[in-house]
């Protein structure tokens, strides 16, 4: 494993310059990726640090714990031994500086994903920074820009769904907010200990040579009922549980507060292979953000949140015992909290009839117009052509799999413009590093957002500035796509 890791970042390494050095892809006199120790990362960081800028320091520690499942004891990887790890607060302009210590028996890295960060901190093993090896140690530095609900996870092979996954939170004393109370809520598909292996689920996965379809006497794996709201299959694995802020639904996290409070929900979809549908019975959500940043609110029954994506919702709060209510998208099972502000005790398998109302798509969403990117036409475009599934146990982006990847070359200042593809039977979540992008609906703007699902037959487009010199990860956040190499780079190139 841990062999095969080793060497993975480094073809991955190899071929990511490679990739940029060679291609022509309409940039003249062989272009260089500005990498991860370029003059113009630290110049973009230091336009981005006011002076006198607080530093938060935290030390985590990435190491086995054991978690407890209802009763059922379960080792799992572990931020700071918990699942999730501890929530990260910092505010808008300050400093995060994290201590990572590598307990772990594999090496690791910390990803904070959505973060506007600088790019030899985006956690990127054998891209932007060596993978930090069991015993060793890193120091995350970087300056963070934007408000907002993000997380942060590893970016080596499946560890993200061992439970290595944090909340982080960026508060903005400028916000009005508008609410008395906040919660985040964290949902996640969960295996170890209770089904097999990540590792033995991939296996599973790579035999089957990626067939979704009448895959009798394969155990877990199973596309469930399937999901309109998703385009078709919910997935490839069916969990034997659904984990609502580490909580399985037999043993419902309980959040508190009292009626007629607004309560502001940070929602984070950290699972790997699921999307949820979440609702709380007996009330509608004002959704005012996603991922991390502000929409045009909309009020909605239920929300779908694909893997990485998050959302912001506003509610206010009847008297009693309420389930928050996460479902397995196009799947089976479900996630469960309960908000209590009164009487009453919600069953698990509750099934508040929000779940069938008005769904609010965050890629449907209107942006705000505060955040919505000058109007100009894109300089460069690039398509990204989503396949797989089929005849292979492979994911690809044009074709290549990672880190056989062709890379995406931009120059700083440039408008891009990414069109997703998706030529496949499955919706696959697109992820971003290092900036957020924004849909296009249309002829209109839609959100600003960093990871966005993308429909089967869909084809879907986003515009970035491109304003934070790099290498970027672009991705699929279904983590057995990423892992069966659904992913490439956007290079900035010199
Ligand atoms: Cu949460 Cu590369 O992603
Ligand atoms: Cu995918």
């Amino acid at each position: 494993m841990q062999q095969w890791s080793r060497r993975r970042f480094l073809t991955a390494a190899a071929a990511a310059t490679l990739g940029v050095a060679g291609g022509s892809c309409g940039i003249t006199s062989r272009p260089r990726p500005v990498g991860p120790a370029a003059r113009e990362v630290a110049a973009a960081e230091a336009r981005r640090r006011r002076p006198g800028a607080p530093v938060r320091e935290v030390t985590l520690t990435a190491a086995p714990a054991t978690i407890d499942l209802a009763g059922r004891a379960v080792t799992a990887w572990a931020y700071n031994h918990t699942v999730p790890g501890p929530v990260l607060r910092v505010r808008v302009g300050e400093v995060l500086r994290a201590r990572l210590d590598n307990r772990l028996p594999e090496p690791t890295t910390i990803h904070w994903h959505g973060i506007v960060v600088r790019n030899d901190m985006d956690g990127v093993p054998g891209i932007t920074q060596p993978p930090i090896p069991p015993g060793g140690r890193f120091v995350y530095e970087f300056t963070v820009s934007y408000a907002g609900t993000y997380f942060f996870h590893p970016h080596v092979g499946l560890q993200l769904d061992r439970g290595l996954y944090a909340a982080l939170v960026v508060d903005d004393p400028a916000e009005p907010g508008g609410y008395d109370q906040e919660a985040v809520v964290v949902l996640d598909d969960w295996t170890l200990g209770v089904g097999p292996t990540p590792e033995q689920l991939q296996d599973r996965l790579m035999a089957q040579g990626g067939m979704m379809r009448g895959n009798m006497g394969m155990g877990m794996l199973g596309q469930g009922g399937g999901s309109p709201a998703l385009g078709g299959s919910g997935g490839q694995i069916a969990y034997p549980l659904y984990l609502l802020n580490g909580h399985p639904p037999a043993d419902p996290p309980t959040i508190h507060a009292k009626p007629g409070q607004r309560l502001r929900l940070r929602v984070i979809n950290a699972a790997a292979e699921t999307a949820f549908r979440l609702a709380l019975g007996g009330h509608r959500l004002t959704v005012t953000h996603t991922d991390g940043l502000p929409v045009t609110p909309v009020t909605a029954d239920a929300l779908l949140l694909g893997m990485g994506e998050r959302a912001d919702a506003l509610v206010r709060l009847h008297d009693g015992a309420f389930p928050l209510v996460a479902l397995a998208e196009g799947k089976s099972g479900q996630a469960l909290g309960v908000i209590r502000t009164g009487q009453g005790a919600p069953p698990a398998d509750a099934h508040p009839g929000e779940l069938g109302g008005r769904l609010a798509a965050m890629a449907e969403l209107g942006p705000d117009p505060q955040g919505t990117l000058p109007t100009a036409q894109p300089d460069r475009s690039h398509q990204l052509l989503l396949s797989g599934g089929m005849m292979s146990p492979q994911w690809t982006i044009n074709g290549r799999s990672f880190p056989d990847a062709e890379p995406l070359p931009v120059r700083a200042g440039e408008r891009v413009r990414l069109v997703f593809g998706n030529q496949s039977m499955m919706f696959h979540p697109m992820h971003l590093h290092g900036h957020s992008f924004q849909v296009q609906q249309g002829t209109r703007p839609g959100p600003r957002k960093d990871t966005v699902i993308v429909r089967p037959m869909q084809q879907l487009a986003v515009d970035v500035a491109a304003d934070n010199p790099g290498q970027w990860m672009v991705h699929c956040h279904n983590l057995y796509h990423q892992e069966a190499g659904m992913m490439t780079t956007l290079s900035y190139v010199h």
